[in-house]
């Protein structure tokens, strides 16, 4: 009973103590004002008199995107600098369309947990722990499946049709890395000799995964 009860508290520190995610907020509302200039955690508040209830609207997951790129996915974010009135609240959205076969990358979220809704479709998701370990699984229509906040994860598209899916994070700004692209396609670039030694390539096939992966202009 002594070692339940120890557990027991253990597991209610670590879930109420440590695990939040943005700061509380310090009133009803606080509309960011995207465009103030001012840098500090979040963005300033606008003036109440301009808040309208567009601020806290967004209209941009009614109809899917079309995957058009090398990956076959398109995430749609419906983040504090969509919607400027989820300032100071601490919850986002996405919206992901994937084509057959498409992936969503190994990527993180360094300030959220992710928590996923297939709204369409079979995809195979998954996590990795710290210790390496792959924790995934075929996620149909209906279902969810969450991703730990840092963690790296992945989506892919294993049906022949497309496939959507709708994301909630417990950040207004949950940021995203995708891997390939942050050591690959960084600016400036990382040295080769350093991805070569982490990757266990030659310097010739760095230049050329930097090329694939080099942002349009
Ligand atoms: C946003 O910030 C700018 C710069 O401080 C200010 O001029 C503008 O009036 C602010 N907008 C609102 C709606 O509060
Ligand atoms: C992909 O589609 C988006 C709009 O859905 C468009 O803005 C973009 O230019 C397209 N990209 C390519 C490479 O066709
Ligand atoms: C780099 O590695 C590739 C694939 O193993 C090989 O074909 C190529 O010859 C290597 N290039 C150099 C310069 O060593």
């Amino acid at each position: 009973m002594g070692t339940f009860r120890y557990l027991f508290l253990i597991t209610f520190a670590l879930v109420f103590g440590s695990s939040h995610a943005d700061p509380d907020l310090l009133q009803d509302i606080c509309v960011a004002n995207l465009s103030s200039g001012v840098t500090m955690n979040g963005f300033p508040c606008k003036n109440p008199s301009t808040i309208r209830a567009d601020d806290f609207f967004f209209a941009g997951f009614a109809q899917p995107s079309i995957p058009n790129n090398t990956v076959g996915s398109l995430v749609t974010a419906a983040n504090v600098e969509k919607i400027p009135g989820l300032n100071t609240l601490g919850v986002s959205m996405s919206r992901i369309d994937y084509a057959p076969g498409g992936v969503n990358p190994p990527h993180t979220h360094p300030r959220a947990t992710e928590i996923v809704f297939v709204l369409e479709g079979e995809l195979e998701v998954g996590f990795l722990t710290t210790s390496n370990k792959l924790i995934s699984k075929v996620i149909k229509k209906g279902e969810i499946f969450v991703f730990p906040k840092g963690l790296v994860h992945f989506q892919k598209n294993i049906g022949w049709t497309p496939a959507a899916v709708v994301t909630a994070f417990n950040s207004q700004f949950p940021g995203t890395q995708s891997i390939a692209a942050t050591l690959f396609a960084a600016s400036p670039t990382i040295l080769n000799d350093v991805l070569s030694k982490a990757f266990q390539i030659n310097n010739s096939e760095v230049e050329k995964i930097k090329l694939k992966l080099k942002p349009k202009k």
